[in-house]
């Protein structure tokens, strides 16, 4: 029984004896001979005690099963199934020997459920159950030659010592199925087999379709095997056979004291498990897939897989995305085309990609007495040939593997991998060695700078996400509150698990923030990278954001005047070091007063560079057809058009002064008499000449009035409507700063007034970052 619980045994015992015809023996056997016979409660056991089979039903469903478990594990742990496609119901179900040899399973009614078959008649033969598992019917004259064995019928359970074994020229192929659900062992949908076209290789597949590749043998193991974990805990070995007549595949322990096993699950997930004898479990080892690089074809043709990117897909260098616009929302599957056509006859040569896993073999070419080099010259030779590797990676590599056309499903090793040598023109192949050159500074600046954290640490320091700790909702996901174990105050931004979305931002972000340095720039910690856990940790702001003070009719209040003025005066000086003073040129794309942090010391602080952008020399302005920002600070020619520039920062600038000064919100706002909005309100008040008229209710004193109103000149200007008409950054800190006049405003982007012809009405009540598609 599956439980300890002596009552509960009791019960499933009594329920036994009442539905089905009582049994009055419990035998133990050690072997079956023909004029015996076993029944539910016989068991038979192998020599030193392991294994032992018997008729077993699942909880107390009455159906009847012949199985194999282990004798002395708890709970009861099935490796292996007779008639797990015809259980016997409500019957006293029977095996034993027929009278042509073959074990059979009866049900009540005497009828045959199942048979092994047997095909080779002897005078007597005798049924064994061995240690390793295996059950077994042999001639009863002594010889070691098995008429039968369940190994060579596997059902979910790969144990050690049994082969996978293909006749390659008569068949059978021997491969695991799935069960059905836990408590059903019937045949399910999913395999784990080694498949024999092109380059042999193993597989789980859910019908026809394949979910995974444990990809080639290398003559060492199948290439997706961790071997970092292989090598570190030599617990097993992998043993391979391959032949012009036979593939087969078995493992052992190298101890003979553990116990491992392998299942195929339900949903296609192969697991291997160890036996803990301290804790009385299993303990699981690996599970496969394991991540979304395991899923087959993931990226698609002609890309490559590296979980520790972000996206995870790239194209193979030489190659870009089929289409572009499904790439980028991280719809990888229509892969990669070559950008320069293959020269074919002369002109061609080769990228060499290190540590892989391997592309799908099962269209390839072998020749494993070829060297490496002529494995190259055959390729070469053909035209559709567009790799080659070793196909034996042992004593410095030897064999010969080709792809032809497309690869597919090859990804970055988790630990050690193979070369392999992929196909390009050269004239491709020499623009590559130079972005390489400068990807490989870039790769290490960006990594020297940013500090990774442990998912589990930061899970811990904010209660494992727990409400209680959540700040607030960013664009590309929740932010959260953490306490690090030294005392130090986090905040925590998550990225959203499943949408592909905000990866790009993700690592946009990093990148940026880890080379930035500024009094009025929110300070990156560092960042936490755990399979699709992505994790942006910052200095934590006890004072939130600028936006929860401003527009809240108590807390704005605790913002006086030159508190404001000089808030306005730290914004102005972070956007000003974004944009001219860091070594990168940056445009934020999303300045707005809730992305204003506050410090302890009301220090205002620039945050959220999830749509940031760096531009190199004196690139001045671009084009996207994918418009990011929030609407009420972007303007017009973003808005409409997707041109940013450092001038769509400066009115978004522009925007957030008018906002602190007034304590009204851009978007929402209309004022009463002509339903402009807050731009457009301050405007007209400006050429009435009674700008004092939009300061937020506030008390002030005449020294610091024209102070005032001279910011409200320079929002007004920041707001223009022409680009080229808003003052640099540069300008502006001196602006604030200066005593000097300025130029006169003209009329802002958005302004609603009756004299606009390009007015442009406001399309959302959403507040929060958002992105649209634009039609061009
Ligand atoms: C034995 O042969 C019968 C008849 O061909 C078939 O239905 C059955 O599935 C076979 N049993 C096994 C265990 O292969
Ligand atoms: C046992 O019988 C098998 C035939 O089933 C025969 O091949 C073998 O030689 C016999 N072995 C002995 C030890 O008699
Ligand atoms: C694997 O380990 C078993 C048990 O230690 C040993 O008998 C066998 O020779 C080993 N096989 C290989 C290929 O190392
Ligand atoms: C096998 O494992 C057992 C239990 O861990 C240990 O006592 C024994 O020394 C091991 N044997 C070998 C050959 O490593
Ligand atoms: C592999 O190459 C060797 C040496 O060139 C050749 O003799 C052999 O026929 C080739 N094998 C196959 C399967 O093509
Ligand atoms: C190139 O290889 C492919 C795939 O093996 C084969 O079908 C084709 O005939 C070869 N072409 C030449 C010219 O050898
Ligand atoms: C988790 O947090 C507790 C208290 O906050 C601390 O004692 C413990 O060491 C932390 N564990 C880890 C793994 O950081
Ligand atoms: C976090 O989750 C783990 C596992 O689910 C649990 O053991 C732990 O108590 C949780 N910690 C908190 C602070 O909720
Ligand atoms: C800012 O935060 C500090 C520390 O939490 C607090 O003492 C101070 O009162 C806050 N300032 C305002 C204006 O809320
Ligand atoms: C900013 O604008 C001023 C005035 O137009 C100009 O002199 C200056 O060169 C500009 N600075 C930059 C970095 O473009």
């Amino acid at each position: 029984m599956e439980n300890n619980n002596k009552g509960l045994m009791l019960m499933v015992f009594s329920f036994f004896f009442c539905s089905m015809p009582t049994f009055s023996r419990q035998n133990y056997f050690t072997t079956i001979a023909p004029n015996q016979f076993m029944q539910y409660g016989d068991t038979l056991v192998s020599a030193a005690g392991m294994y032992e089979a018997g008729f077993f039903n699942f909880g107390d469903s009455q159906r009847q099963y012949f199985g194999i478990w282990y004798k002395k594990i708890s709970p009861r742990t099935i490796v292996w199934v007779a008639n797990r496609n015809t259980p016997v119901h409500n019957s006293a179900a029977m095996l034993k020997l027929n009278d042509q040899g073959s074990l059979v399973i009866l049900d009540g009614s005497k009828g045959v459920i199942w048979s092994s078959n047997s095909t080779r008649i002897v005078v007597k033969s005798v049924v064994q159950l061995l240690d390793s598992g295996n059950l077994i019917l042999k001639d009863a004259n002594g010889s070691q030659n098995f008429l039968w064995e369940s190994f060579d019928y596997p059902g979910n359970t790969f144990l050690p010592g049994m082969k996978l074994k293909s006749n390659l020229v008569t068949g059978p192929y021997r491969y695991l199925t799935s069960w059905r659900s836990p408590q059903d062992p019937a045949e399910g949908e999913c395999s784990y087999r080694i498949d024999m076209p092109g380059f042999p290789q193993l597989v789980t597949a859910k019908g026809a379709t394949v979910l995974y590749r444990g990809g080639s043998w290398n003559g060492f193991l199948f290439s997706s095997v961790s071997w970092h974990w292989q090598v570190t805990n030599k617990v097993m070995n992998f043993t391979v056979v391959f032949n012009d007549k036979e593939f087969s595949y078995e493992y052992q322990t190298v101890n003979k004291s553990i116990i491992a096993r392998m299942i195929l699950d339900p949903y296609g997930n192969s697991q291997r498990f160890l036996w803990s004898d301290s804790t009385q479990i299993w303990k699981a080892i690996s599970s496969r897939p394991a991540d979304q690089c395991d899923d087959y074809s993931l990226c698609g043709i002609n890309s490559n897989c590296n979980i520790n990117e972000f996206p995870v897909c790239e194209c193979v260098e030489g190659f870009m995305p089929k289409f572009e616009l499904q790439w980028e929302s991280s719809d990888w599957s229509g892969g990669c085309l070559r950008r320069t056509k293959l020269n074919c006859l002369n002109g061609d040569g080769f990228l060499k990609y290190t540590n892989m896993k391997l592309p799908d073999t099962s269209s390839s070419y072998y020749n494993k007495s070829f060297s490496l080099e002529e494995c190259k010259t055959m390729c070469l030779k053909n035209c559709s040939c567009t790799a080659y590797a070793n196909s034996d990676i042992r004593d410095g590599g030897s064999g010969c593997l080709l792809w032809f056309n497309n690869i597919m499903d090859m990804r970055k090793h988790p630990d050690v991998g193979q070369d392999i040598y992929i196909r390009l023109a050269s004239s491709e192949l020499g623009y590559i060695k130079k972005l390489f050159r400068w990807k490989d500074r870039k790769e290490k600046e960006d990594t020297n700078l940013a500090t990774i954290f442990d998912f589990s640490t930061i899970n811990n320091a904010t209660n494992n996400f727990s409400d209680t700790n959540k700040l607030g909702e960013g664009g590309f996901g929740p932010v959260y509150k953490g306490l690090m174990v030294d005392g130090q105050e986090i905040a925590v931004k998550r990225l959203s698990k499943t949408s592909g979305q905000g990866s790009e931002e993700f690592k946009n972000e990093v990148k940026l923030m880890a080379t930035l340095q500024h009094r009025n720039l929110v300070k990156l910690l560092g960042c936490s990278i755990q399979q699709d856990e992505k994790l942006l940790i910052y200095e934590f702001m006890p004072n939130r954001s600028l936006d929860y003070f401003i527009f809240d009719t108590t807390l704005s209040k605790l913002l006086d005047w030159t508190k404001r003025l000089e808030i306005i005066d730290g914004i102005s000086r972070g956007l000003l070091y974004l944009h001219q003073d860091s070594t990168l040129r940056i445009i934020h794309r999303d300045l707005k007063t809730s992305n204003i942090l506050l410090d302890i010391d009301m220090i205002p602080k620039i945050s959220d560079f999830g749509l940031a952008r760096s531009f190199m020399g004196d690139q001045a302005e671009a084009n996207t057809n994918r418009v990011m920002g929030t609407y009420g600070y972007m303007p017009p020619e973003y808005a409409v058009h997707g041109s940013f520039s450092i001038k769509s920062d400066v009115f978004s600038f522009g925007v957030v002064v008018l906002e602190i000064i007034s304590g009204r919100k851009n978007r929402g706002f209309s004022d009463p008499q002509h339903h402009l909005n807050l731009l457009g309100h301050a405007w007209r008040l400006w050429i009435e000449q009674r700008p004092e008229e939009l300061l937020a209710d506030i008390l002030y004193d005449n020294d610091i009035s024209s102070k005032i109103i001279r910011f409200i000149h320079v929002g007004l200007l920041c707001v223009q409507q022409k680009p080229e008409n808003r003052p640099n950054m540069s300008s502006v800190v001196f602006m604030l700063k200066g005593e000097n006049l300025l130029p006169k405003p003209s009329k802002p982007g958005f302004y609603a007034g009756g004299d606009d012809t390009n007015s442009v009405g406001s399309p959302s009540i959403y507040e929060a970052s958002m992105s649209f598609l634009e039609a061009r």
